[in-house]
């Protein structure tokens, strides 16, 4: 067991948070998220997604909210893109980094970005290149490394696969991600494992939707492994519109106060992030969907 000193969050929550959101959020309210989160520390921030407005609609603002934000110095914006299309409208925004996302299923490939999985890197090969050549960073996001909502659970060599094609055109960083949160500690480590073929500990990151309440754990599991990247969602909020059912990410605030109950540094404070999560939550007419939000809350009103 080699527990990090330090980890790093990206927070997910403005892209990954609000992309299956069915009521309209408005580009300034997501821009006011944004700042709110680069104020309570978050260094690295997914804004939005540069997708078919027809397949998610809710981030048909990515250009508004990316030109409308004031970035802070030392946080890395990154941002969705598919494929050349998306990144050449990316690209105009100058994000830090841009992210190529595949799956672990075909399936799953199919529904969420309409192609099979070699036809996905065949488009992103592109796009990682050009955004390399441009001098920005490149990471890949790995849907269904556990489970998937069509084709059930999904062995470790099919995320080793993906992981390989990643690396051979060029992807930085990967995200291992349970998409709709059926994984478990052990599950989650041999999908950890498989990726450790072609990516360093330092280059895995870990993206655990909470839908089965197990977020947390697997967390813990990757920390175990040395894993020390990982993405959340202030207030718990999002879902893929492709994964019916899945709930959102684990909530920022809840990774944060395990982390700091066990002497991990994030550079986050607490306080801050569970006043964005009220405040985005207050938005969407909801109370945040974290426990460490709500016991710090009613914590405060006592
Ligand atoms: P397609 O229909 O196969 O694309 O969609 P196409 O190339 O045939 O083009 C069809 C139409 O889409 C054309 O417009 C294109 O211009 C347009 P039309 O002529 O019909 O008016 N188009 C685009 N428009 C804007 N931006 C683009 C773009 N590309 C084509 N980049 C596509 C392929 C990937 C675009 C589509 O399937 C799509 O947008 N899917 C949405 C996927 C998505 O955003 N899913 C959610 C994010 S992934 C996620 O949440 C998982 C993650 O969190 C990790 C985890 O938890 O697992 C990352
Ligand atoms: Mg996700």
């Amino acid at each position: 067991m080699s527990l990090p000193s330090r980890v790093q969050l990206i927070d997910v929550g403005p892209r990954d948070g609000l992309q299956n959101e069915k009521q309209p959020v408005p580009a300034a309210v997501k821009i006011e998220l944004v700042h709110r989160l680069q104020a309570a520390g978050l260094k690295e921030i997914e804004v939005t997604s540069y997708v078919s407005p027809k397949w998610v609609p809710q981030m048909a603002d990515n250009h508004q909210v990316m030109s409308g934000m004031t970035r802070q110095s030392g946080v890395r914006y990154s941002v969705l893109t598919p494929n050349l299309k998306g990144y050449e409208s990316a690209v105009l925004d100058q994000p830090d980094e841009i992210v190529v996302f595949g799956a672990a299923s075909e399936a799953f490939s199919q529904k969420n970005i309409n192609c099979s999985i070699a036809e996905s890197i065949e488009r992103f090969a592109p796009v990682v290149e050009a955004a390399l050549a441009a001098g920005i960073a490149v990471r890949g996001a790995m849907s269904c490394t556990v489970g998937c909502p069509y084709e059930g659970e999904i062995a470790p060599e099919r995320v080793a696969y993906l992981a390989g094609l990643m690396k051979q055109i060029g992807v930085q960083r990967v995200d291992v991600a349970d998409t709709i949160g059926v994984g478990t500690p052990l599950k989650v480590q041999r999908a950890l494992e498989a990726t450790l073929q072609h990516y360093d500990i330092d280059h895995i990151s870990g993206h655990f939707h909470d839908t089965y309440g197990q977020a947390l754990s697997n967390t813990l599991a990757a920390l175990q492994m040395g894993v020390w990247n990982f993405q959340s969602s202030v207030a718990g909020l999002g879902g893929c519109p492709y994964a019916k059912g899945a709930t959102g990410n684990v909530a920022t605030e809840d990774v944060v106060y395990l982390l700091s109950g066990m002497g991990i540094e994030t550079g986050i404070d607490l306080d801050q992030l569970v006043d964005a999560g009220v405040f985005i939550s207050g938005h969407l007419g909801r109370k945040p969907n974290s426990r460490v939000a709500t016991a710090v809350l009613n914590k405060r009103a006592a």
